[in-house]
């Protein structure tokens, strides 16, 4: 039997669970593995933003995720203050809101000076309806249709531009509006960096972005259109990374596009860098900070630009999972149990797959906690399985973790990120709750999905109706 003190602590072996943890604001929530404000109580139960987990779990329900306000915020802040210590030029951060697009989200990001990038008409009109003022507001994307460039046109956002197509629609549309749309245009930078092949976006075989070789002729045809008011460049390398090294090349590659534009005439101001800094989901991640990341990207960015004898241009990056990843954990109510004699024993959670699709995607590791027994020992290897019809549905393979019974809460924990925004109605299970957490109160940010609800958009043609 394993035993394994439930204590989390840092790969450098701080306990931040214990009172003489460093102070709060002193760490960048990526390298954590519990949100800013988790706590252990004197019942031994665990608090994020000052309410017990299993209290939240009575009152809303499970599985719930449980997002910690204060986190989010600091993370935000902390991109938002390294940028400007270590770059000497305008920077601005959007939040990639891919990663959770939500009212409250999109608000909280918007408050604290944040741009929002979105991926589809969606997450715009999301963006939008959280009170984000459209210029603030970058659309991506390798296939927006039509309607999409229409409705971002309509409302004023900046246009990442992917591909050809899209540059020509727009071209066509914008200037047949009569109107002038603010773009970026979007290049594969051919850089590697280890991560999951499916998240990996720099390389030159990816389907987003222009291909290098075709960025003369790109920055030509944007030449002749004078509807495109042409800002400058976006770049993503991928996401979850650990190495600062694919940063630090990136913006001298960036600085050579800029120099081509003005070649050509157009004059950039804007390089985007993109997202990718990772966070720790395990005891074996150690991802860099948000201040090392973005001092790495600052330090490389200036550097090219001293060599290429141009002034720091306007710098954006766009994290997502790093900003809103580890604020968030999920609550799960465990129910059966399957002992399976020398082999395995199986603990199923009332979710799975439809609210966390990472681990069946990616084979992405997470980590539990008992969320009532804190100190409790973790003397069970058993693995954790969601509840849908699918033998891959498993959360976590080798969980270590108390004996659990039927009715215990499990948490599992940095699952702010791609989460609820892949969440699926598989098995027409209802999609969770979220709650927003901090100073001892929670508030529903998002309800948890009816049995109305699932059938909502289902029509019934009257041919059907009399089956009986
Ligand atoms: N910018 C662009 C253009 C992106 O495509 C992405 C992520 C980001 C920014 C934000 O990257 P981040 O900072 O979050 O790494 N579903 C996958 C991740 C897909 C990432 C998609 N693009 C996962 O669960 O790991």
């Amino acid at each position: 039997m394993v035993s394994t003190p439930s204590r989390i602590t840092s790969p450098r072996g701080t306990d931040y669970l214990s009172s003489g943890a460093d102070p709060v604001s002193d760490r960048s929530p990526n390298q954590q593995l519990l949100p800013l404000t988790a706590k252990v109580n004197s019942d031994d139960q665990l608090t994020i933003g000052g309410v017990a987990v299993s209290e939240l779990v009575k009152i809303y329900g499970s599985p719930l995720y449980i997002l910690d306000e204060e986190s989010l915020r600091a993370a935000c802040r902390q991109y938002r203050e390294a940028l400007k210590r270590y770059y000497p030029g305008e920077a601005t951060v959007l939040y990639a809101s891919k990663a959770w697009n939500c009212l409250a989200i999109c608000a909280i990001a918007g408050s604290e000076g944040l741009g929002i990038d979105v991926a589809s008409g969606g997450e715009l009109y999301t963006a939008l309806q959280a009170g984000v003022a459209a210029d603030r507001i970058y659309f991506h994307g390798n296939n927006k249709s039509a309607t999409e460039l229409a409705e971002a046109l309509e409302v004023g956002s900046h246009i990442v531009v992917d591909n050809w197509l899209e540059l020509e629609s727009l071209a066509q549309l914008s200037g047949a509006q009569g109107k002038t749309v603010p773009i970026l245009i979007r290049i594969t930078p051919g850089i590697e960096c280890h991560t999951h092949e499916y998240i990996r976006t720099g390389h030159i075989d990816s389907k987003f972005g222009f291909d290098p070789n075709q960025i003369e002729a790109v920055l030509q045809e944007i030449a002749q259109q004078p509807s495109l008011d042409f800002q400058g460049f976006h770049a993503h390398i991928g996401s979850q990374i650990f190495e600062l090294e694919p940063h630090k090349d990136l913006p001298g590659v960036m600085v050579q596009w800029f120099l081509k534009a003005r070649e050509i005439g157009l004059s950039p101001s804007v390089l985007n860098v993109g997202g990718g800094l990772g966070i720790r989901y395990t005891e074996d991640d150690d991802p860099p900070s948000i201040d090392a990341w973005v001092k790495q990207v600052c330090t490389a960015m200036v550097a090219a630009c001293k060599n290429a004898q141009i002034t720091p241009p306007h710098l954006i990056c766009e994290p997502g999972r790093s900003l809103v990843g580890s604020s968030c954990i999920t609550a799960y109510t465990v129910g059966s149990r399957k002992a399976i004699p020398d082999m395995r024993t199986y603990i199923a959670v009332d979710g799975g797959m439809s609210d966390n699709a990472r681990p069946i995607t990616y084979q992405a590791l997470y980590r539990p906690v008992a969320v009532d027994r804190m100190a409790q020992p973790c003397t069970e290897t058993v693995t954790v399985a969601g509840k849908h019809c699918e033998s891959g549905d498993i959360l976590i393979q080798q969980a270590q973790l108390p004996p659990l019974q039927s009715g215990d809460i499990l948490a599992i924990l940095a699952t702010g990120a791609y989460n609820y925004s892949m969440a699926s109605n598989y098995n027409r299970v209802t999609r969770p709750a979220a709650v927003l957490v901090g100073e001892g109160q929670g508030q529903v940010i998002i309800e948890r999905e009816t049995y109305q609800d699932l059938v909502s958009c289902d029509r019934l043609p009257d041919r059907l109706k009399s089956i009986s």
